[in-house]
């Protein structure tokens, strides 16, 4: 850790200006581009940059396909909150990949197209999150949960933000449980912390908070920094932060960035292997990210 500390500070103060400056030729191109959007963006960043991260113990290739195999075994089954978005699509490919589930429900405000006969033991359930007590019965039985939903502020406004990213999270972790749901995988981000000044990160941290507190046998939750991915939606700010921070990852490719497609292999990677420990609950910082992601 200490030896990322100058990198990080570097990179905390270095990018954001580089980023303000590509803005500045990038708002001439691009008519409605906000720079309030990127100077929340990079101010995240910079928080983001300077908290600390923990290590972890990374299992062997061997391990991790005894414990893969044990886990195949077992029928177990899961719902995914967020199988639309980038990571969530991520999580639904590489959970088929490995057929790890007999079930799997999408749980989401709208039916994605699964036609392909790949997807026969997946269901999905359309729900409205502002009445998620009416759909409690989509939350039944299922051993994991994996919740990668999320909005943004400048998509839903503060308030939005925060009724998506805490209090939907927190009533889908509550109606699990209420459901059997043993182990949650919650997607949160770096930085996370509920004392935080900046509304994205107190958010985040009070998302983690209640969803500890809902008492699962298991908790997982993941920390990545920026994702990297092709995403669908143009988000300008965050587009700026990709470009800058997939150079970055090719210097140092665990410090501020990570795929997608490493989240997703890391969640899947994390629920077939038994916690360490017996712990109840285990934060995964960007690092153990890379390295729990990056085994195959
Ligand atoms: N972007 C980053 O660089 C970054 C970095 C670290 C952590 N994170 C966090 O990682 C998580 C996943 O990020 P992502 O970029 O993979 O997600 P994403 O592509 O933005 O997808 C978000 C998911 O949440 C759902 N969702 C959004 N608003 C909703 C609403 N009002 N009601 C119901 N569902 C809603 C979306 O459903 P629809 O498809 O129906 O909209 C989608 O399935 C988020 O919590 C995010 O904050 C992001």
């Amino acid at each position: 850790m200490l030896r990322n500390v100058p990198f990080q500070i570097l990179a905390g103060v270095l990018i954001p200006l580089c980023a303000l400056y590509i803005s500045g030729l990038y708002k001439g191109v691009t008519p409605g581009f906000s720079h309030s959007a990127l100077l929340g963006q990079l101010n995240i960043f910079f928080a983001q940059s300077l908290s600390p991260e923990s290590g972890m113990a990374v299992p062997t290739p061997e391990e991790l396909k005894t414990a893969r195999e044990s886990f195949q075994g077992k029928n177990a089954t899961c719902f995914i909150l967020g199988a639309s978005g980038e990571t969530g699509k991520e999580l639904l490919a590489e959970i088929l990949r490995q057929k790890l589930f007999s079930r799997v429900t999408l749980i989401g405000r709208r039916a994605l197209d699964l036609k392909e006969p790949l997807y026969a033991n997946v269901s999905q359930e359309i729900v409205d999150f502002e009445k998620l007590d009416e759909s409690a019965a989509a939350f039944q039985g299922h051993d994991v949960g994996f919740c990668c939903l999320g909005t943004t502020r400048a998509k839903a406004g503060a308030d939005g933000f925060v009724r998506v990213d805490r209090d939907y999270v927190e009533h889908s972790a509550k109606l699990a449980k209420a459901g059997g749901c043993r182990h949650f995988v919650l997607q949160s981000t770096k930085g996370a912390d509920s004392s935080s000044s900046f509304l994205y990160l107190r958010v985040k941290g009070e998302a983690e908070a209640r969803v500890q507190a809902v008492g699962f046998d298991r908790c997982s939750i993941f920390r990545p920094a920026v994702l990297l991915c092709d995403r669908r939606e143009f988000r300008p700010a965050e587009w700026i932060s990709r470009k800058i921070l997939g150079v970055v990852a090719l210097v140092s490719p665990t410090a501020m960035s990570v795929p997608t497609v490493t989240v997703a292999r890391a969640m899947v990677n994390n629920v077939v292997m038994p916690a360490k420990d017996g712990q109840k609950v285990e934060v995964l910082e960007n690092a153990a990210i890379h390295a729990l992601g990056g085994i195959k």
